[in-house]
């Protein structure tokens, strides 16, 4: 079940935390993964574990802010490897201020990555998903797009736009047997959430039913189901995976 072998997946925000674990995932269930990311050490170290594993992909540099460069960027994704049949939007960064202090700058960088970069992205996508007639799009958002978070307002209109992004996408491709759905993480153990405090951390389990921080490979399950043959009756879905933080 949830094989993957002859699909061919691109994952941004490949070169660590979440990412990184759902290219390996994806790659250990048959799907040739292509890496994408702007740090190019990182994303090779991955290809080399996926690879030593027995598995198949490729680094590839890719920004997904730089909205002119990317047509050009995936058109030279070479042969093998340019059909791509999984999309996961992973790629996302915060810049938190509370609201009177956030900048325009922050709030644009923010959306920039997090939105535009997925809607630029999926654009480029479409064309050869629907000429195959099959396609799997997970786009990565955030209990926080639902909850809101205290100085996390650009961050926030990202998820929660990425949600109804997903859920309109999902109408307009279903009738080509192109599914679009949402995973929404809580709080994970990555550098994301490295930097918070002691006191913070404990404060936040105590609001998490499950009691613990979540991992990269508690994300990574269901983004493989959703990219799976096996989950082609799901479309315009959002899954959270969460511990109960958002119920
Ligand atoms: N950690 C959590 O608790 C949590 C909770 C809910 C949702 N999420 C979401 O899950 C996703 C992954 O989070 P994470 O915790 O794994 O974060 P992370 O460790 O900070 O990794 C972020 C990834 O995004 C990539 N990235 C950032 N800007 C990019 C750009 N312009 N173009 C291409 N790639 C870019 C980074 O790679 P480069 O710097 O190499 O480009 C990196 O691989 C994010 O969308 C995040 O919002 C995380």
């Amino acid at each position: 079940m949830f094989r993957l072998d002859g699909k061919t997946a691109l994952v941004t925000g490949a070169s660590q935390g979440i990412g990184a674990e759902i290219a390996r995932q994806l790659a250990s269930r048959g799907a040739k993964v292509v890496a994408a990311a702007r740090s190019e050490d990182k994303l090779a170290a991955l290809v080399d574990d996926i690879t030593s594993a027995g598995g198949e992909a490729l680094a590839f540099s890719l920004d997904v802010a730089d909205h002119e460069g990317l047509p050009a960027r995936i058109k030279s994704l070479p042969e093998g490897f340019a059909d791509i049949d999984i999309l996961v939007n992973n790629a996302g960064i915060t810049a938190d201020s509370l609201l009177a202090r956030l900048k325009l700058e922050d709030w644009q960088r923010v959306l920039d990555t997090n939105l535009t970069g997925a809607f630029v992205l999926t654009k480029l996508m479409l064309r050869g998903m629907m000429r195959r007639r099959w396609g799997r799009i997970v786009n990565i958002s955030s209990v926080v797009g639902m909850m809101g978070n205290i100085g996390q307002a650009n961050y926030a209109a990202t998820k929660a736009g990425l949600i109804g992004f997903s859920k309109s996408l999902a109408r307009e491709l279903g009738s080509r047997s192109i599914t679009v759905n949402v995973v929404a993480p809580g709080y994970i153990e990555t550098a994301m959430t490295a930097e918070l405090a002691e006191g913070s951390r404990d404060a936040l389990v105590e609001g998490i039913v499950l009691k613990r921080l979540g991992s990269v490979a508690d994300v990574a399950a269901p983004v493989v189901f959703l990219a799976s043959e096996e989950a082609g009756y799901i479309t315009g879905h959002v899954l959270n995976v969460s511990g109960g933080l958002y119920i």
